[in-house]
């Protein structure tokens, strides 16, 4: 998609070497940053330059690829896969992209070793991007007929970013949106601020309005009011990891929005490829849910009257804060699943059904 006119995917690899878009920076500055080794790709993901749960994946396997580039020998590359998968807990994509890499590299021999993990690599990043764009072929149905029935903007709500940003390209919650936009459908995005480190505000308002979206950003607490109120026909958020009996995690606060549009008969629907679905995990309550470093709730980032970028305390010096970053919306307040094979029901039938597992 598009940043100052000009289109981009969220990773490469050009000269020996993986660029990502530096997410930490977004939305007052755009900078390419260079990821030359395995502990780069490893940083990135923990600090969160590159994030979101396909995007996390696809970076995972670019940081094997670089692993095998620096030193082939089978412990180091083993070695860097655990770290990798380590790197965060909750998004499933990651260990996804690791096993299948791993899968790809064993047993082949030592010259031929680069070219496949490259290959691999660049395999699952065009693969989640024809996906991605198949849950916007798919969402847009959706869409569509609310505008249909309704005649007038489809106010959609999302939460956190699961735009292109957070993918290779589409996005997973936005694909549908770009593409009825596309379609000549009139959109209007709410976007949940999405507290503590403001993805909603920082990354889905920013991709939006270099795609000319129409958007407004709301505080997290508001989308039930808007419900309440008829101001809300969908909800479409993305997913980290979604059991094989349609109970999804996603960004904290997620399974809030979910209670507020079952109570209002706003259809709530979770956007994700194949690859955001755990087949193993049978329970949620294990899902491991990774919990943050609590500055990032007491401190907030953003750029003076000088454009410099300040970082600054805002709780009282001695509180105690909680930083946890996912949580569980049971299936049951799910409407349906958007897959890049078609949409199914939040459950193990709807997803076999298409999946066929
Ligand atoms: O902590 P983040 O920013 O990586 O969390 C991202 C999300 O929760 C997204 O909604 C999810 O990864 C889906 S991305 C298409």
């Amino acid at each position: 998609m598009k940043i100052n006119g000009k289109e981009y995917r969220t990773i490469w690899f050009e000269s020996n070497i993986v660029k990502i878009i530096d997410q930490t920076k977004l939305p007052h500055q755009f900078t390419i940053k260079e990821l030359k080794t395995v502990k780069d790709a490893i940083n990135a993901i923990k600090v969160m330059e590159v994030r979101g749960a396909p995007l996390i994946g696809g970076t995972a396997a670019y940081g094997l690829a670089l692993a095998v580039q620096e030193n082939n020998n089978p412990e180091f590359i083993k070695k860097s896969a655990e770290e990798l998968i380590q790197s965060r807990p909750t998004a499933i994509n990651l260990k996804w992209a690791v096993d299948r890499m791993m899968k790809k590299l064993s047993g082949i021999n030592s010259d031929q070793i680069l070219s496949i993990a490259l290959n691999e690599a660049k395999e699952i990043c065009d693969e989640d991007e024809k996906f991605c764009e198949n849950i916007g072929i798919n969402g847009l149905k959706v869409i569509e007929e609310i505008y249909n029935k309704k005649k007038d903007t489809v106010n959609i709500l999302t939460h956190c970013n699961a735009g292109w940003l957070a993918t290779i390209n589409w996005g997973t919650a936005t694909s549908p949106i770009y593409h009825a936009h596309k379609k000549g459908i009139p959109v209007h995005v709410w976007v949940d601020e999405t507290r503590p480190r403001n993805q909603g505000a920082n990354l889905t308002s920013y991709e939006l309005n270099e795609e000319e979206i129409p958007n407004t950003i709301i505080a997290d607490n508001t989308g039930g009011i808007l419900m309440q109120r008829g101001e809300v026909d969908m909800c479409i958020v993305g997913t980290d990891r979604t059991l094989s009996n349609g109970d999804v995690c996603n960004k904290i606060g997620t399974y809030l929005k979910a209670l507020a549009a079952h109570d209002n008969n706003v259809p709530f629907y979770v956007a994700l490829p194949s690859s955001t679905i755990d087949w193993d995990i049978k329970d949620s309550k294990n899902i491991p849910i990774e919990e943050r470093n609590s500055e990032e709730l007491s401190h907030v980032e953003g750029v003076d009257e000088n454009n410099q970028v300040k970082k600054v305390l805002i709780y009282p010096k001695k509180s105690k804060a909680m930083n946890l970053a996912f949580d569980v919306t049971p299936a049951k307040y799910v409407t349906g699943l958007i897959t890049e094979r078609g949409i199914s029901d939040a459950s193990s039938d709807g997803l076999k059904q298409l999946f066929k597992k």
